[in-house]
C-alpha cells in the first residue's frame, strides 16, 4: 500500500426520521440560515414544508437560493456567496441532491473571499475559511455528503472542475432513505452507475498489497448491484432505498481509498469534459465511458480485470485466458448497466463526432489523463469515438 493520511470530520446521520436531530446539531450555530436547494424535488416529495416548519419553530431565520442546477453553475455559487456576505449568514444548510452539496461548498468557501470564486475551483487561490454548513440528502449517488469534493460549471468558460478543501467538508449530513423514494428511475439509475463508477476508479489503481481495499470494493460492488438491479423495479422499496444511499456514502467518503495512491480517475476527467460542452447527467456519460475506458486500459494489467470479472460478475474462469476472463467481465458490467436502463452511447444524448476535438482539449487540459492508465490525448480521443 501507500502511505496515507485519513481525516473525515463528517458526522453522519442516518435513517428514518432523522431530519428530528437537526435541532441539536444547528443548536451549535448562530440562527441566520441559508437553505440551498435544486429545481423543486423537495418542494413536491415535502421535505421543503416539514423543513420549513421545523426551523420556525426553532425560531431561525431562514433565507433561500433554490433553483440550483444538476451540473452546478459558477453564476449561482456567486449569487449565494453575495446573499451569505449580504445577509450574515451563520449556517447553511444544503437540501438535495450532489448538485445543491457542491454549489454549497462553494457558496460556503466563497463567502468568506474577496475574490473571485472560480480562483478555488481553478486552484488559483485555496480558501481560508468558510461559512460552516450541513446537508439533507435527496439523492445517492455522489459521496458529497461525506466529502470535500465539489464540481462546478463554468458555464462561459465551458469548463466543469472538480475541486476541494479542508473547509469544504460538511459539518454533519441527514440521510433518511425516505427522502430518497421519490427519485424517478432515471435518477435512481445514475446514482446506482455514479456510486459504482466511483468504486471503479478507485479500484483499478498501481498500489501493490491491497487486499482489503480489493475486497471491500468488490463487496460493495456486489451488494451495489444486488439491491441495485431490485430497486429499479420496485422505486418504493425503504429497505433497498437504504442499502443504496448508505453505499453512495461509502462510493466516496475516502473509506475504499485508504492506500491506493489516488485511484485512476480518468473515466471522470473525460465525462467532464462531456457535461461541460453538453450538460447531460454525470452518470449517463459514465455509464458510456467506463466499460470503453476499461476496453482501452485492459491491456495495462489484464489480470486486474480478470479479478474484477471474477470477483464482482461472477464469471467462470475455467478453461479461459486472462484476456478472455477481463473482457467477459467488462461485458458483463456493460450488459448490468444496460439492463438497468443506462444509456449506452453518446447518440443516446444526441451527441456526435462534431465537438470531439474539444472534448479531448478540456480533458487532457492538465496532460495524461488518468493514473492508472496515464492516457494522452489520442487515446481519450479513441475512448470518446468508441463512445459514439
Ligand atoms: O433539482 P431538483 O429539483 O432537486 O431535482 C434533482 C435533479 O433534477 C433530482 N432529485 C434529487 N433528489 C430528488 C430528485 N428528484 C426527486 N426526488 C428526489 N429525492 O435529481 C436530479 C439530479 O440531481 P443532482 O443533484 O444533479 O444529481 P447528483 O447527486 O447525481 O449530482 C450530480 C453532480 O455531482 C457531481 C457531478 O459532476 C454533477 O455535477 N459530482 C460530485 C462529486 C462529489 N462532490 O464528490 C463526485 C461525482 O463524481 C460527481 O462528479
Ligand atoms: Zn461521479
Amino acid at each position: 500500500m501507500n502511505d496515507f493520511i485519513f481525516q473525515n470530520p463528517v458526522k453522519l446521520i442516518f435513517g428514518k426520521e432523522s431530519i428530528s436531530k437537526l435541532p441539536k446539531e444547528l443548536s451549535a450555530f448562530g440562527d441566520r440560515i441559508l437553505v440551498v436547494y435544486g429545481g423543486g424535488s423537495i418542494k413536491r416529495n415535502g421535505l421543503y414544508d416539514e423543513l420549513m416548519e421545523l426551523l420556525n419553530k426553532e425560531n431561525k431565520k431562514v433565507f433561500e437560493l433554490g433553483g440550483v442546477e444538476p451540473n452546478p453553475r459558477l453564476s449561482t455559487a456567486i449569487k449565494g456567496a453575495e446573499m451569505c456576505k449580504e445577509n450574515n449568514i451563520d449556517f447553511i444548510l444544503a437540501v438535495g441532491g450532489g448538485s445543491v452539496l457542491d454549489c454549497t461548498k462553494l457558496i460556503a468557501t466563497a463567502a468568506k473571499y474577496d475574490g473571485d470564486p472560480w480562483d478555488f475551483v481553478s486552484k488559483k487561490a485555496s480558501p481560508s475559511d468558510a461559512i460552516p454548513f450541513g446537508t439533507i440528502l435527496t439523492m445517492a449517488a455522489t459521496g458529497s455528503e461525506m466529502n470535500a469534493g465539489s464540481v462546478i460549471t463554468n458555464e462561459e468558460t465551458e469548463e466543469k472542475i472538480g475541486w476541494g478543501s479542508p473547509f469544504s467538508f460538511p459539518k454533519f449530513s441527514i440521510l433518511d432513505p425516505t427522502y430518497t423514494l421519490s427519485l424517478p428511475r432515471d435518477q435512481t439509475v445514475y446514482g446506482i452507475v455514479d456510486m459504482m463508477s466511483h468504486i471503479f476508479e478507485q479500484y483499478f489503481h498501481n498500489a501493490t498489497n491491497t487486499p482489503l481495499l480489493d475486497e471491500l470494493c468488490e463487496g460493495a460492488l456486489r451488494a451495489i448491484m444486488a439491491a441495485g438491479e431490485e430497486l429499479v423495479d420496485d422505486l418504493q422499496n425503504y429497505d433497498l432505498r437504504e442499502t443504496i444511499l448508505l453505499s453512495g456514502t461509502w462510493g466516496l467518503n475516502g473509506f475504499l481509498g485508504m492506500g491506493n495512491a489516488g485511484g485512476d480517475w480518468g473515466s471522470h476527467e473525460i465525462e467532464h469534459a462531456i457535461s461541460a460542452v453538453y450538460d447531460i447527467p454525470h452518470a449517463g456519460g459514465l455509464a458510456i465511458l467506463f466499460p470503453n475506458w476499461m476496453r482501452h486500459t485492459m491491456k495495462l494489467n489484464p489480470s486486474r480485470f480478470a479479478r474484477m470479472a471474477t470477483n464482482v460478475f461472477g464469471v467462470d474462469p475455467e478453461g479461459k485466458s486472462v484476456e478472455v476472463i477481463a473482457e467477459e467481465g467488462i461485458n458483463e458490467l456493460r450488459s448490468f448497466w444496460s439492463k438497468i436502463g443506462a444509456p449506452e452511447t453518446l447518440g443516446d444524448f444526441d451527441i456526435d463526432e462534431s465537438k470531439i476535438d474539444v472534448m479531448v482539449a478540456k480533458a487532457s487540459a492538465n496532460g495524461p489523463v488518468g493514473r492508472f492508465g496515464k492516457l494522452s490525448k489520442e487515446e481519450v480521443q479513441s475512448i470518446l469515438e468508441a463512445s459514439l
